[in-house]
């Protein structure tokens, strides 16, 4: 990250970062999919507008301020950034598939399904995440050393796979329509979503080395809490949410007979829920400050996370 940059992101508001930070994953990723051979061949389509269009960036987001509390410059953590977005965008292309939660709108388009075909959209979530690790392999990352990018590409595999998101994914189908309680709805939350953002925040701390690693308890600690508090609300936005401002239908989990935080508690206190997850994370961030680090980022994601409205 150049001085100039340094200096102006230090001054921007939250929102502004979160802006800047959408715009530089947008330039890498349109980057990444025009470098790529074939990309005029359907999966090269249905990938690019798969990852490209639309999405928050957040995981991306938790790369960067993580990564940024170490004073890591942003071109260290591009890669990390890249590989959890095409994970990501990979997991959404199969999340919505029909034999998953058969969805036909995602980010406000048509689900990648519904535009390039089933067999097209399954073979651009498996080419994704592919990419994923293949950024991770390959791609510079620039004073981050060699032990610490295989401990990430360790991180992202188990993160994403049988222990982590698809294993919370299987567990979340099969709880379709059946009655199950909080403590195993908490376990499906816990992996479908809240592994990848705690992937994010472990990528981010392991690119800084041995000081990322010194607070990484912490650091944990702060990412279960707002990745539970992430589907939670997440939850809440499928049932309060517009479809029109969250970009997917409205109502979907209930038709799915989905076990949701407001199926099983109410919307009330799905929504206390929320807000415990965020005090949680608060109080932990209040450790790392007392470490003299800088949390004004992650406490303010924190708040966007249980406060936004897509
Ligand atoms: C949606 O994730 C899927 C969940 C894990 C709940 P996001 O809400 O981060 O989706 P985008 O990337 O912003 O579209
Ligand atoms: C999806 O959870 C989690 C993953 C994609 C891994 P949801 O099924 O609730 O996500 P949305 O609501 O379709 O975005
Ligand atoms: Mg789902
Ligand atoms: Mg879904
Ligand atoms: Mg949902």
């Amino acid at each position: 990250m150049s001085e100039q940059y340094k200096a102006s992101f230090a001054e921007q508001s939250f929102e502004e970062r979160l802006h800047a930070c959408q715009q530089h994953i947008n330039d890498k990723l349109t980057a990444l999919f025009s470098s790529l051979p074939f990309l005029n061949s359907s999966l090269g389509t249905a990938m690019q507008y798969g990852a490209v269009l639309g999405g928050k960036r957040l995981r991306p987001f938790l790369v960067y301020s993580v990564g940024d509390m170490f004073g890591l410059p942003k071109k260290s953590l591009d890669a990390a950034a890249l590989a959890l977005e095409c994970i990501h965008a990979y997991s959404l292309i199969h999340d919505d598939l029909p034999a998953m939660d058969n969805d036909d709108l995602r980010r406000g388009q048509p689900t990648c399904h519904i535009k390039f075909g089933e067999s097209q959209a399954i073979l651009a979530g498996d080419a994704l995440q592919s990419l994923a690790f293949e950024i991770l392999a390959k791609q510079d990352m620039p004073n981050v050393a060699l032990s610490d990018r295989l401990a990430m590409i360790a991180e992202l595999a188990s993160a994403s796979g049988f222990a982590g998101m698809c294993g919370g994914q299987s567990l979340d189908l099969a709880a379709e329509g059946q009655q199950i309680d909080l403590a195993a709805l908490e376990q499906i939350h816990r992996h479908k979503t809240g592994a990848l953002i705690r992937s994010a925040v472990r990528l981010g701390a392991y690119s800084a080395g041995q000081p990322g690693r010194e607070v990484l308890p912490l650091l944990e600690q702060y990412a279960q809490a707002i990745g539970l508090a992430f589907q939670v609300h997440d939850d809440i936005l499928d049932v309060v949410g517009n479809t029109e401002v969250i970009g997917k239908r409205q109502g979907n989990d209930q038709q799915l007979g989905k076990n949701t935080y407001p199926a099983l508690l109410g919307l009330e206190q799905a929504q206390k829920k929320a807000r415990d997850l965020y005090e949680e994370a608060l109080n932990v961030l209040t450790e790392l400050e007392k470490l003299s680090y800088d949390t004004a980022t992650l406490k303010k994601l924190a708040g966007f996370i249980i406060e936004r409205n897509s």
